[in-house]
C-alpha cells in the first residue's frame, strides 16, 4: 500500500520525506486554508519537497468551472492530481478531465454507489473517508472491504485512496482490505512507528552490549 500525508504543513512534509517512507501528499481546501498561503504557491513548495501525486483540489462546484479550474492547478506541477467532490458536476468533470489525460481524484465518497460512478467516469483515484464514518457511529472501513471487491469484479483501474485515517489501526485495516493507497495526517504516520517492546528490547540491547564492551 503506498503511504501519502494528508497534509499541506511543509515541516511535517520535510520530516515525513525525509524517513523515504512517503509515496504522495493529499490536500484539501481546509488544509491549504490552515497554512494560509495560496493553493498555488502551496502546492508548489509540496511538490518540491514530495515527488509523488499529490492532490490539489478545486473549490468550484459547476461543471465549466471546475473543469478550468482543474487545468489550471495541472499547471502548477506535472505530479498534480486534480481533485473533485463527489457531486454530480465533479464526476462529469471527473469524465472531461481524464480525457483530455489529466488525472483525478474523486473526493468525499462515503457509499459504494458514488465510488462506482467515479470509476465509471475514470477517476484515477477515489477517496472514501473511513474516520467520518466512524464519526457517524458506522463502521468506515465496511466502504473500503465493498469498494476493493467492487472494483476487482470489473477490474476496475481506479485506485482506492483511504482516507480520514486517524489512527494505526485504520492504516493496517485499509492494508489488510487491500486499498491501494491509504492517506493520514503527520501524527498517525508518526505514531505507526511506536511499540513499546521495540523502545524496549532496544534499551535492553544497548545496556547488554555497553556492559559488555562500554560506551563505544
Ligand atoms: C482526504 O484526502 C482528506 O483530505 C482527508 O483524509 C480528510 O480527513 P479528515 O476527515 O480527518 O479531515
Amino acid at each position: 500500500m503506498k503511504i501519502f500525508l494528508d497534509t499541506a504543513n511543509l515541516d511535517e512534509l520535510r520530516k515525513g520525506a525525509a524517513w523515504g517512507i512517503v509515496d504522495g501528499v493529499t490536500t484539501n481546501p481546509s488544509l491549504i486554508a490552515k497554512e494560509g498561503k495560496p493553493i498555488e504557491e502551496q502546492v508548489r513548495a509540496i511538490c518540491d519537497i514530495v515527488d509523488g501525486d499529490i492532490s490539489a483540489e478545486v473549490v468550484a462546484t459547476e461543471f465549466k468551472q471546475m473543469v478550468e479550474e482543474g487545468r489550471k492547478l495541472t499547471k502548477i506541477h506535472k505530479n498534480i492530481i486534480v481533485k473533485l467532490p463527489l457531486i454530480r458536476d465533479g464526476v462529469q468533470a471527473c469524465k472531461a478531465l481524464e480525457s483530455e489525460g489529466i488525472r483525478t481524484n474523486v473526493t468525499l465518497c462515503f457509499q459504494a454507489g458514488q465510488a462506482l460512478l467515479a470509476a465509471k467516469a475514470g477517476a484515477y483515484i477515489i477517496s472514501p473517508f473511513v474516520g467520518r464514518i466512524d464519526d457517524m457511529g458506522e463502521d468506515g472501513m465496511e466502504l473500503i472491504e465493498q469498494l476493493v471487491q467492487i472494483y476487482s469484479n470489473y477490474n476496475f483501474k481506479t485506485q482506492i485512496l483511504a482516507a480520514s485515517l486517524r489512527t494505526t489501526n485504520h492504516v493496517i485495516q485499509s492494508a489488510l482490505a487491500g486499498a491501494h493507497i491509504g492517506t493520514m495526517p503527520f501524527k498517525t504516520l508518526d505514531a505507526l512507528f511506536n511499540h513499546p517492546l521495540t523502545d524496549k528490547g532496544l534499551e535492553q540491547f544497548l545496556k547488554d552490549h555497553a556492559k559488555a564492551f562500554g560506551n563505544k
